[in-house]
């Protein structure tokens, strides 16, 4: 599986290679007016980078990890333009056996990329007081892309019943929802489609 997510990443990266153009970080990660100061962050399948580059701006350390060699180097040129390599650092993982170290992250991202599975793993590597940052597709009969892949499409309230009914007891049930919105994906992508968002703070 993952030989396959690499091939057909390192493909869609080289043939499309507006994809690899630098792109807004989500608004509401945006929203969340982060200080990054002397705090870690953790990019999870971080592509291009529009988040590794929002948190490094924003004063993060960022682990930025993806299957994806295309993907990476790209970011790598983009850190070291804007004067960040300091800041950033880009490893090639593949996420189906990743977890992370634990307690060591101020905020864990993970965009545009759905496995529940890596989410359940995940979290364990948040600090007291770290946030969870999810935002993906979902399922909607509104989407203008009729054949996407169901298994990566979210259902209705599904990072919300996943974080409330399964992620909870890695919280030690200590959490706050911080927000949760379901919503019209930004302008500039291909294709309209529903995206779900949650930010979750470990108490
Ligand atoms: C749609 S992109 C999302 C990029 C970025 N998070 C964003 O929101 O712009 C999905 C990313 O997941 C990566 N990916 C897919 N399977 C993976 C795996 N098994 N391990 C690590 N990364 C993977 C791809 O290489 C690609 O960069």
């Amino acid at each position: 599986m993952s030989q396959y997510d690499q091939q057909k990443w390192n493909k869609k990266f080289s043939e499309k290679s507006e994809l690899l153009k630098p792109r807004e970080a989500s608004l509401y990660l945006q929203k969340l007016e982060l200080k990054g100061e002397d705090k870690i962050a953790l990019d999870l399948a971080c592509g291009a980078g529009r988040h590794t580059l929002y948190l490094a701006q924003q004063g993060f350390k960022v682990f930025a990890l993806d299957i994806s060699k295309v993907a990476l180097n790209a970011v790598d040129q983009r850190v070291e333009k804007e004067g960040l390599s300091a800041k950033v650092n880009t490893s090639y993982t593949d996420l189906d056996d990743f977890s992370p170290e634990i307690a060591l992250y101020d905020i864990i991202v993970i965009s545009n990329f759905l496995d529940t599975d890596l989410i359940k793993r995940a979290c364990v590597g948040l600090k007291k007081e770290g946030l969870f940052f999810v935002e993906t597709y979902m399922d909607d009969p509104s989407n203008e892309k009729k054949d996407s892949n169901p298994d990566f499409l979210l259902q209705k309230g599904e990072l919300k019943t996943l974080f409330t009914k399964e992620i909870a007891s890695c919280f030690d049930e200590n959490y706050e929802i911080v927000l949760y919105d379901e919503f019209d994906n930004e302008p500039y992508e291909m294709y309209k489609m529903k995206k779900q968002v949650i930010v979750v703070r470990k108490l």
